[in-house]
């Protein structure tokens, strides 16, 4: 990728990003993978020049439940309409006092407390990767598209945060008092249900991979208040996602205007030499 191709960025999210003005040239198209059909249509056009790949994480119709995506089709149909870089959005839970309702957080890293997602694209599945594959988990973001995405949000003079861990967890349901407040013992500042395995899939598919996590809710830890509800977080959500969605499309610009695309050849250069009995 260094030698002078042209990027093009996938986005994961769907929500915020409903502006027919904001796609240009936008055609819709259903594709299958070896992993089966991802979560909805990929819709590819451009942002103020820029080709990107938009897709519903949960569908359009928000129909599949965070342990229901097929990320793995996800990751892999956008890998294949050519995306070199991966910009999600994400509403998360805070496990800290600083990291306030309609605040953003740039993810930096994860804690996995999910099971039975299919975390790797090498599990011998035909039409996918041969060997197997150890890939080192830090850093576990990409930092230049972390970069450009804290710079579009400062830039807007949104409260951003340029770090943060996400435990990630099963769902559907919230957690307890207990496991929030172990979260909080573990170092988490957030909890979501979908960063795990997205990010994991996108480094393995040599992607740069980046999330903006918009916050909803303080959880269930603090001291006399209710736990979080889905109307609380729908609420603050829709209240919010602009500015997550704002920062993901100025992103985008900043990753383009970057003459030195080196680093892409780093994310693959790393799944090379994470690859064990190549077959
Ligand atoms: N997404 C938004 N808020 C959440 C929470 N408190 N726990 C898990 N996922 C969430």
């Amino acid at each position: 990728m260094g030698d002078g191709k042209k990027i093009k960025i996938g986005i994961i999210g769907g929500s915020g990003f409903d502006d027919p003005t904001l796609f240009e040239n936008q055609i819709e198209r259903e594709v299958t993978t070896p992993f089966g059909k991802p979560s909805d249509v990929l819709i590819e056009g451009e942002i103020k020049g820029v080709p990107c790949v938009l897709l519903a994480r949960h569908g359009r119709k928000h129909q599949y439940q965070p342990s229901d995506v097929n990320y793995r089709a996800n990751i892999w149909a956008l890998k294949e309409a050519g995306c070199s870089h991966v910009l999600a959005t994400t509403a998360t839970g805070s496990l800290v006092e600083e990291y306030k309702p309609g605040d953003l957080v740039i993810l930096d890293d994860f804690i996995d407390r999910t099971w039975g997602r299919k975390c790797t694209f090498f599990d011998r599945t035909e039409g996918g990767p041969r060997g197997v594959c150890h890939l080192p988990m830090r850093p576990a973001f990409c930092e230049r598209a972390r970069q450009a995405m804290l710079k579009a949000a400062r830039a807007k003079g949104y409260a951003c945060h340029d770090k943060g861990t996400a435990v990630v967890i099963q769902g559907p349901r919230f957690s307890s008092r207990a496991e929030s407040l172990m979260h909080r013992q573990w170092g988490g500042h957030l909890v979501n249900m979908t960063t795990v395995p997205e990010v994991v899939l996108a480094k393995e598919a040599g992607l740069s991979y980046a999330a903006v996590a918009l916050v909803t809710d303080y959880d269930c830890w603090r001291e006399n208040e209710n736990s979080v509800s889905v109307s609380e977080v729908l609420a603050m959500f829709s209240k919010n996602v602009r500015k997550a969605a704002d920062v993901v499309i100025d992103a985008v610009q900043i990753l383009a205007a970057d003459t030195d695309l080196t680093y892409l050849d780093g994310h693959q250069d790393l799944v090379c030499g994470a690859i064990m009995l190549k077959e």
